[in-house]
């Protein structure tokens, strides 16, 4: 009898990490998932996974910016995938070097546990914000990158130690570049969390940042089989290569929260608070997405359309005993 793979996933304890972990048990997968050590002995939202899924998980503590912590993490799994990161684009304006250990420093760990560990296939996360704002559309992989802030600037360095590690070592790296991903569990500093975890909390007066950026707006479900999808293709198809995941369809945040004020049945007042504008030359103006190259390597579509997602998310975030592990009348960043 054959056991079932392993995979080891970092950033399990995460928003598309607890997600995706879901999602490799439901393909028969075993899971080793890292969730961020801390002392009160959290795993995150892995702690709200059904039992029987649970069970085919192994939760450990650790922290990607120990060498050590990722090569035990990583010892004997079929697969890694690396989503652990600091994400949020306004607290890298305030402790840049954070990213840098985080999200460069961790990188270089996962990459180095991979290469002398012999690990089959690693997944790289990247993001969409590593092309600053669209100069062509939709953006294919080739699209020039320009970093506009220090997260950006911290992702597309992990990045480049991937694309490095493949050229100077043939470590089995494949790149997925996720595009804005929304969902249950998303944390209240994206747009649309805010957005429904104020109207759910009972305000019809929303203030966000900028409205008039555009972004192509991902499903988890579908980022989480983005994943998998590249964790498990036949090798020639995409090691060593950079995959977009997005739908191809773009809206402006003001225009998604009158679609979000459609969904809840809510007339909405929506305010711009300057307080959440970004420096102008650091706004991403515009993101969509060509997923084309995924969808050739591996099939992958996206099975949920916007209106669709936000129903599954604001189903979600009306559940009181959600809503209140969130703080929906401060600013999160
Ligand atoms: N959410 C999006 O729209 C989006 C879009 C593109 C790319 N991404 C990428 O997807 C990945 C997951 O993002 P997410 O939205 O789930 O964010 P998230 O903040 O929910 O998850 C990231 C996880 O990484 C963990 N982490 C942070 N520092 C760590 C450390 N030093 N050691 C170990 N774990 C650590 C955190 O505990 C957190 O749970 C990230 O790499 C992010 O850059 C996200």
């Amino acid at each position: 009898m054959t056991s079932a793979p392993l995979a080891a996933v970092t950033g399990a304890d995460g928003f598309i990490g607890s997600h995706l972990t879901e999602a490799l048990v439901a393909s028969g997968h075993r899971v080793r998932a890292m969730a961020q050590y801390n002392s009160f002995s959290s795993y995150g939202w892995l702690e709200v996974l059904p039992r029987d899924v649970l069970a085919e998980v192994e939760v450990v503590l650790g922290d990607v910016r120990d060498p050590g912590s990722v090569r035990a993490l990583a010892e004997g799994a079929d697969a890694v995938y690396h989503l652990a990161a600091l994400i949020a684009i306004p607290y890298s304006y305030r402790a840049p070097h954070s990213y840098v250990d985080t999200n460069v420093t961790g990188t270089l760990n996962v990459l180095e546990a991979v290469r002398t560990l012999g690990t089959p296939r690693l997944v790289h996360t990247s993001t969409s914000e590593t092309y600053g704002t669209a100069r062509t559309v939709p953006i294919t992989e080739d699209h020039p990158i320009n970093t506009q802030s220090p997260y950006a600037a911290s992702k597309a360095g992990g990045d480049r130690l991937a694309d490095s590690y493949h050229a100077s070592f043939g470590t089995p790296v494949v790149t997925l570049r996720p595009f804005n991903t929304y969902g249950p569990r998303q944390s209240m500093r994206a747009v649309i969390p805010t957005a429904i975890g104020q109207v759910a909390a009972g305000s019809r007066t929303i203030t966000l940042g900028d409205l008039r950026p555009t972004r192509d707006f991902t499903y988890v479900a579908d980022t989480a089989r983005a994943f998998l999808a590249v964790g498990t293709a036949p090798a020639d198809r995409v090691v060593g290569r950079t995959f977009n995941a997005g739908t191809g369809q773009e809206i402006s945040v003001g225009d998604l929260v009158r679609l979000i004020g459609k969904v809840m049945d809510a007339d909405l007042d929506v305010r711009e608070d300057p307080q959440r504008i970004r420096p102008a030359a650091s706004e991403v103006m515009r993101l969509v997405a060509d997923a084309g190259r995924l969808r050739d390597a591996t099939g992958w579509a996206p099975e949920h359309d916007l209106e669709r997602g936000l129903a599954r998310t604001v189903e979600f975030f009306r559940d009181p005993a959600h809503l209140a592990r969130y703080k929906t009348d401060i600013y999160n960043i």
